[in-house]
């Protein structure tokens, strides 16, 4: 049997004919990275049960932007009833949605999927890059839909502070896995892969998008601009999974690595997800230099730690803040079983209920 570790994983050799002194492989002997056992080929048996229930829950909730009718929001981003307020906030979210799936997408697809050595959770992350696909196809179909400046909204991330600086963070993580020098078969190599991953899942994916989803959904709830409200309803419905998947495979890699999980690192971390709220917070100001819809920064100053927490408790970290949470229908909104006319178009048809899990 051909041995297949983080730097060998991607390669295209070959492995030998004929017999394998390992003898099969037993999925107990799967490792999430640096597996020197079993072929990052061979799906089953498979170990890692839950990376397998997330692709078979992202593959129920397939969906494309283009299903969602524009009629009602074209009408209304050409009528006077939006304030200057209103299409700045859905603006802004537009702006940094847009590449923020890109961000996301190209992270996984450059920059980890090397590097985790198990055939389940591959399986997930070419789903998930998919699903990134089709939020940035989204956002294609919005901008068009609703005849925006294209370039304004794609160079929102470069031009706008308050976005610049949250991908900023993010894209050096992305670079420092792209070092080809970069290994996860060390200390500090699984450290800063564990720093990547709680970067995007937890922070890009699991902090930074729930402002825009809450800004976005604040319109859908006074039936405002609905088409874009519906989208990010089921963009939020993939990113819930995107998250879940993370946390299991962060909270996996620590298990199978916990020499790594030092009280210093831990640290680091609570400090780089408060700096991260941080930034949040500022572009929640950003976004609403005026109160819109019942929101304001001070608002999202507790949500953002309120959410914050919520993260850290996954990981294992302490929560910081004791915010409470100002938006309870956020949880509404993402509890389907509550919201029955929550699919009006024709993806109820092969969405089923019982397959959604919302924590
Ligand atoms: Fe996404
Ligand atoms: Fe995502």
């Amino acid at each position: 049997m051909t041995i297949l570790n983080a730097n060998t994983a991607s390669s295209t050799s070959v492995p030998p004919v004929g017999d394998t002194p390992q003898g099969r492989f037993k999925a107990d002997n799967k490792r999430l990275i640096n597996c020197s056992q079993v072929d990052v080929n061979q799906l089953m048996p498979l170990k890692y049960h839950w990376a397998w229930e997330h692709y078979l829950n992202g593959c129920a909730n397939h969906w494309m932007p283009t299903e969602v009718g524009m009629t009602k929001d074209i009408e209304m981003w050409r009528s006077n009833k939006l304030s200057e307020g209103e299409r700045f906030v859905i603006m802004r979210n537009l702006g940094f949605f847009a590449t923020a799936e890109s961000l996301v997408a190209n992270n996984i697809v450059l920059a980890i999927f090397k590097h985790v050595t198990n055939a389940e959770c591959r399986q997930y992350l070419l789903r998930q890059a998919f699903e990134e696909a089709v939020h940035s196809h989204t956002f294609l179909y919005v901008v068009e839909s609703l005849g925006l400046n294209e370039s304004e909204v794609f160079n929102m991330y470069h031009e706008v502070p308050a976005i610049a600086k949250k991908d900023q963070l993010e894209m050096e993580l992305t670079s420092e896995i792209l070092d080809p020098e970069f290994t996860t078969d060390s200390f500090e190599g699984t450290q800063a892969f564990l720093k990547n991953l709680i970067g995007y899942y937890l922070v890009m994916e699991g902090l930074f998008f729930y402002t825009g989803f809450v800004m976005v959904l604040s319109f859908h709830r006074r039936n405002m601009m609905t088409g874009i409200g519906e989208q990010f309803q089921y963009i939020l419905r993939d990113e819930t999974i995107h998250l879940n998947f993370g946390i299991d495979l962060i909270n996996g890699i620590k298990q199978e690595n916990p020499e790594v999980w030092t009280p210093e690192f831990q640290q680091t971390i609570i400090d780089r997800i408060k700096y991260a709220a941080e930034l949040e917070i500022e572009y929640a100001k950003d976004c609403l230099p005026t109160g819109i819809l019942g929101l304001n920064g001070d608002l999202f100053r507790e949500y953002v730690q309120h959410i914050a927490d919520r993260r850290l408790e996954r990981i294992g970290l302490p929560p910081q803040y004791g915010s409470s949470n100002p938006f309870p229908w956020m949880s509404e909104t993402m509890d389907l079983s509550k919201e029955k006319n929550f699919f009006e178009t024709r993806v109820t048809e092969y969405q089923s209920s019982g397959s959604l899990s919302w924590d």
